[in-house]
Protein backbone atom coordinates (compact mmCIF):
# COMPACT_ATOMS: atom_id res chain seq x y z
CA UNK A 1 0.00 0.00 0.00
CA UNK A 2 1.56 3.14 -1.02
CA UNK A 3 1.30 5.74 1.66
CA UNK A 4 0.11 9.00 1.11
CA UNK A 5 1.72 12.11 2.12
CA UNK A 6 0.11 14.36 4.72
CA UNK A 7 0.68 18.18 4.89
CA UNK A 8 -0.73 19.64 7.72
CA UNK A 9 -0.56 23.16 8.79
CA UNK A 10 -1.01 24.88 11.66
CA UNK A 11 -2.26 28.50 12.34
CA UNK A 12 -0.84 29.16 16.24
CA UNK A 13 -2.26 31.93 17.74
CA UNK A 14 -3.37 33.30 14.24
CA UNK A 15 -6.84 33.82 12.27
CA UNK A 16 -9.61 34.97 12.80
CA UNK A 17 -13.17 35.73 10.88
CA UNK A 18 -11.74 37.41 8.26
CA UNK A 19 -9.22 34.36 7.42
CA UNK A 20 -11.78 32.09 6.81
CA UNK A 21 -11.68 33.63 3.17
CA UNK A 22 -7.78 32.42 3.00
CA UNK A 23 -9.37 29.08 4.73
CA UNK A 24 -11.71 28.77 2.00
CA UNK A 25 -8.98 29.56 -0.73
CA UNK A 26 -6.80 26.74 0.62
CA UNK A 27 -9.38 24.15 0.27
CA UNK A 28 -10.34 24.93 -3.51
CA UNK A 29 -6.99 24.94 -4.63
CA UNK A 30 -6.46 21.91 -2.48
CA UNK A 31 -8.74 20.54 -4.36
CA UNK A 32 -6.44 19.37 -7.63
CA UNK A 33 -4.31 17.38 -4.93
CA UNK A 34 -5.98 14.38 -4.97
CA UNK A 35 -3.19 12.06 -3.47
CA UNK A 36 -2.12 14.44 -0.90
CA UNK A 37 -4.12 14.69 2.50
CA UNK A 38 -4.15 18.17 3.47
CA UNK A 39 -5.19 19.38 7.03
CA UNK A 40 -4.95 22.82 8.56
CA UNK A 41 -5.00 22.97 12.25
CA UNK A 42 -6.63 26.31 13.08
CA UNK A 43 -7.12 27.87 16.25
CA UNK A 44 -10.23 26.43 18.40
CA UNK A 45 -12.00 29.92 18.39
CA UNK A 46 -11.85 28.91 14.78
CA UNK A 47 -12.44 25.30 14.20
CA UNK A 48 -16.41 25.02 14.10
CA UNK A 49 -16.58 27.48 11.26
CA UNK A 50 -13.60 26.17 9.10
CA UNK A 51 -15.02 22.94 9.35
CA UNK A 52 -18.62 24.12 8.32
CA UNK A 53 -17.35 26.29 5.83
CA UNK A 54 -14.70 24.03 3.98
CA UNK A 55 -16.39 20.87 4.95
CA UNK A 56 -14.47 18.72 2.49
CA UNK A 57 -10.97 19.81 4.46
CA UNK A 58 -9.65 18.43 7.22
CA UNK A 59 -9.62 21.08 10.35
CA UNK A 60 -7.78 20.20 13.42
CA UNK A 61 -6.99 21.59 16.52
CA UNK A 62 -3.85 22.22 18.23
CA UNK A 63 -4.26 21.05 21.54
CA UNK A 64 -6.17 18.99 23.71
CA UNK A 65 -6.91 18.00 27.28
CA UNK A 66 -6.05 14.35 28.23
CA UNK A 67 -9.68 14.03 30.56
CA UNK A 68 -13.33 14.18 29.01
CA UNK A 69 -14.80 16.30 31.09
CA UNK A 70 -14.56 18.51 34.21
CA UNK A 71 -13.12 21.12 36.37
CA UNK A 72 -10.45 22.66 33.78
CA UNK A 73 -10.68 25.81 33.38
CA UNK A 74 -10.18 27.22 29.52
CA UNK A 75 -9.53 23.88 28.53
CA UNK A 76 -10.91 21.40 25.28
CA UNK A 77 -11.64 17.77 25.54
CA UNK A 78 -11.11 15.39 22.44
CA UNK A 79 -14.85 14.73 22.41
CA UNK A 80 -15.58 18.80 22.12
CA UNK A 81 -12.70 19.27 19.08
CA UNK A 82 -15.22 15.98 17.21
CA UNK A 83 -18.38 17.87 18.37
CA UNK A 84 -16.87 21.58 16.44
CA UNK A 85 -15.78 19.63 13.60
CA UNK A 86 -12.12 18.38 14.33
CA UNK A 87 -10.72 15.63 12.66
CA UNK A 88 -7.03 16.04 14.28
CA UNK A 89 -5.37 17.42 16.66
CA UNK A 90 -1.70 18.23 17.41
CA UNK A 91 -0.42 17.02 20.58
CA UNK A 92 2.98 17.96 22.18
CA UNK A 93 4.09 20.76 20.12
CA UNK A 94 7.39 22.43 21.62
CA UNK A 95 6.16 25.81 22.08
CA UNK A 96 3.58 24.09 24.70
CA UNK A 97 6.57 21.38 25.61
CA UNK A 98 8.16 24.60 26.56
CA UNK A 99 5.84 27.40 27.61
CA UNK A 100 2.93 25.15 29.38
CA UNK A 101 6.16 22.70 31.05
CA UNK A 102 3.92 19.52 29.35
CA UNK A 103 5.45 16.81 29.95
CA UNK A 104 6.02 13.54 27.93
CA UNK A 105 3.39 11.44 29.89
CA UNK A 106 0.69 14.20 29.47
CA UNK A 107 1.55 14.25 25.78
CA UNK A 108 1.07 10.90 25.96
CA UNK A 109 -2.15 10.82 27.53
CA UNK A 110 -3.12 13.91 25.34
CA UNK A 111 -2.67 11.65 22.37
CA UNK A 112 -4.37 8.77 23.57
CA UNK A 113 -7.37 11.21 24.61
CA UNK A 114 -7.36 12.16 21.14
CA UNK A 115 -7.52 8.64 19.04
CA UNK A 116 -9.91 6.81 21.82
CA UNK A 117 -12.31 9.29 20.58
CA UNK A 118 -11.70 9.11 16.75
CA UNK A 119 -9.53 12.39 16.29
CA UNK A 120 -6.41 11.64 14.55
CA UNK A 121 -3.38 12.73 16.29
CA UNK A 122 -0.17 14.38 15.57
CA UNK A 123 2.02 14.12 17.67
CA UNK A 124 5.58 16.52 18.05
CA UNK A 125 8.99 15.80 19.32
CA UNK A 126 12.13 17.66 18.51
CA UNK A 127 15.68 18.53 20.16
CA UNK A 128 16.92 22.28 21.24
CA UNK A 129 20.26 23.41 19.50
CA UNK A 130 21.96 22.78 22.39
CA UNK A 131 21.29 19.37 22.72
CA UNK A 132 22.00 18.87 18.72
CA UNK A 133 25.26 20.42 19.54
CA UNK A 134 25.91 18.09 22.01
CA UNK A 135 25.33 15.07 19.44
CA UNK A 136 22.02 14.01 21.44
CA UNK A 137 19.32 15.04 19.37
CA UNK A 138 18.34 11.12 18.19
CA UNK A 139 18.77 10.06 21.91
CA UNK A 140 16.83 13.11 23.53
CA UNK A 141 14.09 12.32 20.18
CA UNK A 142 14.18 8.54 21.55
CA UNK A 143 13.50 9.54 24.84
CA UNK A 144 11.01 12.09 24.28
CA UNK A 145 8.76 9.11 22.20
CA UNK A 146 9.54 6.56 25.01
CA UNK A 147 7.91 8.69 26.81
CA UNK A 148 5.09 10.16 24.72
CA UNK A 149 3.99 7.53 22.37
CA UNK A 150 0.83 6.16 23.29
CA UNK A 151 0.43 2.86 24.19
CA UNK A 152 -1.14 1.60 20.80
CA UNK A 153 -1.77 3.59 17.78
CA UNK A 154 -6.21 2.88 17.74
CA UNK A 155 -7.35 0.87 14.68
CA UNK A 156 -9.89 4.09 13.73
CA UNK A 157 -8.09 7.37 14.15
CA UNK A 158 -4.37 7.92 12.97
CA UNK A 159 -1.11 8.70 14.71
CA UNK A 160 1.53 10.60 13.13
CA UNK A 161 4.50 11.82 14.42
CA UNK A 162 6.14 15.19 13.32
CA UNK A 163 9.81 15.75 13.44
CA UNK A 164 10.03 19.20 14.40
CA UNK A 165 13.80 20.54 15.77
CA UNK A 166 13.15 22.95 18.04
CA UNK A 167 15.77 25.36 16.76
CA UNK A 168 14.20 25.20 12.81
CA UNK A 169 10.66 26.15 14.43
CA UNK A 170 9.92 29.78 12.73
CA UNK A 171 13.99 30.60 12.10
CA UNK A 172 14.31 30.17 8.43
CA UNK A 173 17.20 27.37 9.53
CA UNK A 174 16.64 23.57 8.63
CA UNK A 175 18.61 20.64 9.22
CA UNK A 176 20.38 18.97 6.67
CA UNK A 177 18.60 16.35 4.01
CA UNK A 178 21.24 13.95 6.31
CA UNK A 179 20.38 15.18 9.55
CA UNK A 180 16.43 14.96 8.76
CA UNK A 181 17.18 10.99 7.52
CA UNK A 182 18.83 9.80 9.82
CA UNK A 183 15.91 11.20 12.48
CA UNK A 184 13.29 9.76 11.06
CA UNK A 185 14.86 6.42 10.00
CA UNK A 186 15.65 6.23 13.94
CA UNK A 187 11.59 7.41 14.49
CA UNK A 188 10.75 4.48 12.12
CA UNK A 189 12.96 2.24 14.19
CA UNK A 190 11.22 2.89 17.12
CA UNK A 191 7.98 3.08 15.81
CA UNK A 192 8.23 -0.76 14.68
CA UNK A 193 9.71 -1.79 17.95
CA UNK A 194 6.78 -0.04 19.50
CA UNK A 195 4.05 -1.45 17.41
CA UNK A 196 5.12 -3.83 15.00
CA UNK A 197 4.63 -3.84 11.57
CA UNK A 198 1.72 -0.97 12.25
CA UNK A 199 4.84 1.10 12.90
CA UNK A 200 4.99 1.08 8.81
CA UNK A 201 1.71 2.98 8.74
CA UNK A 202 2.51 5.88 11.22
CA UNK A 203 3.33 8.69 9.54
CA UNK A 204 6.33 10.76 10.10
CA UNK A 205 5.96 14.89 9.35
CA UNK A 206 9.14 16.84 9.29
CA UNK A 207 8.44 20.54 10.64
CA UNK A 208 10.16 23.63 11.07
CA UNK A 209 10.73 26.35 8.46
CA UNK A 210 9.26 24.27 5.52
CA UNK A 211 8.55 26.42 2.59
CA UNK A 212 8.27 26.32 -1.14
CA UNK A 213 11.75 26.73 -1.77
CA UNK A 214 12.41 23.65 0.22
CA UNK A 215 9.76 21.40 0.17
CA UNK A 216 10.73 19.46 -2.56
CA UNK A 217 13.94 18.51 -1.38
CA UNK A 218 13.04 17.55 2.24
CA UNK A 219 10.51 15.32 0.92
CA UNK A 220 13.00 13.46 -1.13
CA UNK A 221 14.52 11.92 2.19
CA UNK A 222 13.10 8.31 2.82
CA UNK A 223 10.54 8.58 5.91
CA UNK A 224 9.80 11.43 5.56
CA UNK A 225 5.79 11.12 4.96
CA UNK A 226 4.68 14.65 4.74
CA UNK A 227 5.35 18.12 7.13
CA UNK A 228 3.99 20.54 9.63
CA UNK A 229 4.19 23.66 8.29
CA UNK A 230 3.67 26.84 10.49
CA UNK A 231 4.64 30.18 9.01
CA UNK A 232 3.93 29.08 5.28
CA UNK A 233 0.37 27.62 5.84
CA UNK A 234 -1.51 31.31 6.41
CA UNK A 235 -1.22 32.07 3.46
CA UNK A 236 -2.60 29.69 0.49
CA UNK A 237 0.07 31.41 -1.94
CA UNK A 238 2.65 30.19 0.69
CA UNK A 239 1.31 26.70 1.34
CA UNK A 240 -0.14 25.18 -2.27
CA UNK A 241 3.09 25.04 -3.49
CA UNK A 242 4.40 22.52 -0.51
CA UNK A 243 1.17 20.85 -1.43
CA UNK A 244 1.95 20.39 -4.77
CA UNK A 245 5.82 19.30 -3.91
CA UNK A 246 4.41 16.66 -1.23
CA UNK A 247 1.85 15.37 -4.34
CA UNK A 248 4.98 15.40 -6.83
CA UNK A 249 6.85 12.81 -4.48
CA UNK A 250 7.45 10.02 -4.53
CA UNK A 251 4.84 7.66 -2.36
CA UNK A 252 6.30 5.26 0.48
CA UNK A 253 5.30 2.34 0.41
CA UNK A 254 3.78 0.94 3.59
P1 LIG B 1 7.33 27.02 11.07
O1 LIG B 1 6.58 26.29 12.27
O2 LIG B 1 6.94 26.30 9.81
O3 LIG B 1 6.81 28.45 11.11
O4 LIG B 1 8.79 26.93 11.33
C1 LIG B 1 6.41 24.90 12.30
C2 LIG B 1 5.68 24.47 13.55
O5 LIG B 1 5.92 25.05 14.62
O6 LIG B 1 4.85 23.54 13.51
Amino acid sequence: MALRKLIAGNWKMHGQSSDLEEIAAIAAASRQFENVDIALCVPAILIERASRAVPDLAIGGQDVHHAEKGAHTGCISADMLLDAGAALTIVGHSERRDAQRESDAEVKAKAEAALRCGLSAILCVGESLALREQGAAVSTVLAQLDGSLPDRPASDAELAVAYEPVWAIGTGKIPTTAEIGEMHAAIRECLLSRYGDQGQSVRILYGGSVKASNAAEIFTVPDVDGALVGGASLRAADFLPIVAAAAAAQPRAA
